[in-house]
């Protein structure tokens, strides 16, 4: 396939940034869409120019890493995958493909297509945890029973990846997908239940000081959500701040 691609370029966080257009030949379809960008940074490198700095660790699904506003939706347009486990097949030979990072306040550009996601790391410290006493009367965890539906809708919640995409798809760049998975896979156990008040409250009140939006319950998270999270999380932090905030 030959495909003309217009990414944005930044120098750094002060950069204004444009985007600048781009030809790629001879991608196969059974390229992911980050192996084809390696192709375009090997002929940017071969001809002294600057490679287009993304994001990417495991190009697996698995780490959250990889992060691209790909014509316009935030991990391309297939459903419940990351950008790294998107493959070439879904574009035809001369596509146009446009390429941007996550855009919001509270993800500001680092440089090209990289943005600093570490306000979802101080939510997590927020209250993303469960205090353990390790001081060697460790409890085995195998001996709290917890009923299989509990222990399926917590790994469900537990499989968010932290990626930003949910933000990046809200028109209001609001986090409460996120915080929602992050809070629902404690509050769903007993484990979790012992601080739950306070991690609810910490976690949110976090999640305003970073400067995300309100969630007016459009949906569109859940929607571009990799890993299929879904709006009951949203449902259940509500549930949870209510809890916790009545004395
Ligand atoms: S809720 Fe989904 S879209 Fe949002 S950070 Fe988690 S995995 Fe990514
Ligand atoms: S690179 Fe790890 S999820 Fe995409």
């Amino acid at each position: 396939m030959n495909l003309t691609l217009l990414i944005w370029r930044q120098k750094d966080a002060r950069d204004k940034g444009k985007m600048v257009k781009y030809q790629v030949s001879g991608i196969s379809e059974h390229m992911s869409f980050l192996e084809m960008l390696d192709v375009l940074n090997e002929d940017l490198v071969n001809k002294n120019e600057e490679p287009v700095a993304f994001d990417h660790d495991c190009r697996e699904g698995i780490c959250g890493m990889c992060s691209l506003q790909i014509n316009g939706e935030a991990h391309g347009p297939d459903r419940r995958i990351t950008t790294c486990q998107l493959h070439m097949r879904t574009f035809k030979d001369g596509d146009t493909i446009y390429i941007e990072p996550f855009r919001s306040k509270a993800f500001p550009v680092i440089k090209d297509l990289i943005v600093d996601r570490t306000s979802f790391e101080r939510i997590q410290q927020a209250g993303g945890f469960i205090s353990v006493n390790t001081s060697g009367n460790t409890q085995d965890a195998n001996g709290i029973l917890i009923g299989k539906e509990e222990a399926d809708m917590a790994m469900d919640s537990a499989t968010c990846i932290g990626c930003g995409a949910c933000v990046a798809t809200c028109k209001n760049s609001s986090a409460m997908l996120f915080v929602s998975a992050k809070v629902s896979q404690y509050a769903l156990l007993p484990q979790g239940r012992i601080e739950a008040k306070d991690r609810v409250k910490n976690m949110i009140h976090q999640m305003d000081l970073e400067g995300f939006g309100n969630c007016t319950n459009t949906g569109a998270c859940e929607v571009e959500c990799p890993k299929g999270i879904s709006l009951e999380n949203i449902a259940r932090l509500n549930r949870e701040f209510l809890k916790a905030s009545v004395k």
